[in-house]
């Protein structure tokens, strides 16, 4: 499973990579907000620069005409930029376009199997549901993630499963048993997913036992 991180901060992403575990970048205009005056494209641009991976970069238009001309505005600025649309008519319509003229798409806001399908049919490259939102109102955000990943082994759609809106560790051992191709997650998450209190508890022992019989 490849690890994407759902963020815009640079420091974030600086630090992932240092791990070696980033293959990719999500953002949305949230995120983008959260780092404060920033120039949208330098910004992607600069993300690009750190990660080798898709990058997605989100389109705000409404219509189609103004997702195409975001998208391939967006897609000129690093050959790893991704188009992000949402899962609307609109957002399919442009998802065909841009996917036709060999820009990769990352469909988001997917919140059923039904839409997922669509996104496929549309030639998106990335669907992206949303597990983490529909656990918040109640449903089980997995149980989505299973039936889209069970329709796709169906067919030989090339659309990748990406498991957003991931908020803990559980969320992600989960996509990786379900066999999700990518889980994009906070930078919290994937610093989560190093801990356990018994690593800590046992590495203190074993430095504790090593010095105490006189080695330095
Ligand atoms: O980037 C899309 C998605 O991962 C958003 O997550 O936590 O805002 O629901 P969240």
């Amino acid at each position: 499973m490849k690890f994407f991180l759902d963020t815009a901060n640079l420091n974030e992403i600086r630090d992932a990579a240092t791990f070696g575990i980033a293959d990719g970048v999500t953002t949305n205009p949230s995120l983008i907000a959260k780092e404060g005056g920033v120039d949208f494209k330098e910004h992607i641009a600069a993300i690009c620069e750190i990660v080798a991976g898709p990058v997605s970069a989100e389109v705000t238009s409404q219509d189609t005409e103004g997702m195409l001309r975001e998208g391939r505005d967006y897609a000129a600025i690093a050959k790893n930029v991704v188009v992000k649309c949402p899962l609307t008519r609109e957002g399919l319509k442009a998802t065909r376009a841009l996917s036709d003229d060999g820009i990769k798409v990352n469909v988001t806001l997917c919140f059923s199997a039904g839409q997922a399908i669509m996104a496929a049919k549309a030639g998106a490259s990335f669907i992206s549901p949303f597990i983490g939102r529909l656990d918040d109102i109640g449903e089980d955000g997995l149980v989505l993630l299973q039936s889209i990943i069970d329709v796709y082994r169906n067919y030989e759609w090339k659309t990748e499963v990406l498991a957003a809106s991931i908020r803990h560790p559980i969320h992600v051992i989960e996509a990786a048993r379900m066999g999700a191709d990518i889980a994009t997650m906070p930078f919290k998450v994937i610093d989560q997913l190093f801990n356990h209190p018994l690593t800590d508890k046992g590495q203190a022992q074993f430095l504790a036992d090593w010095h105490k019989s006189g080695r330095k």
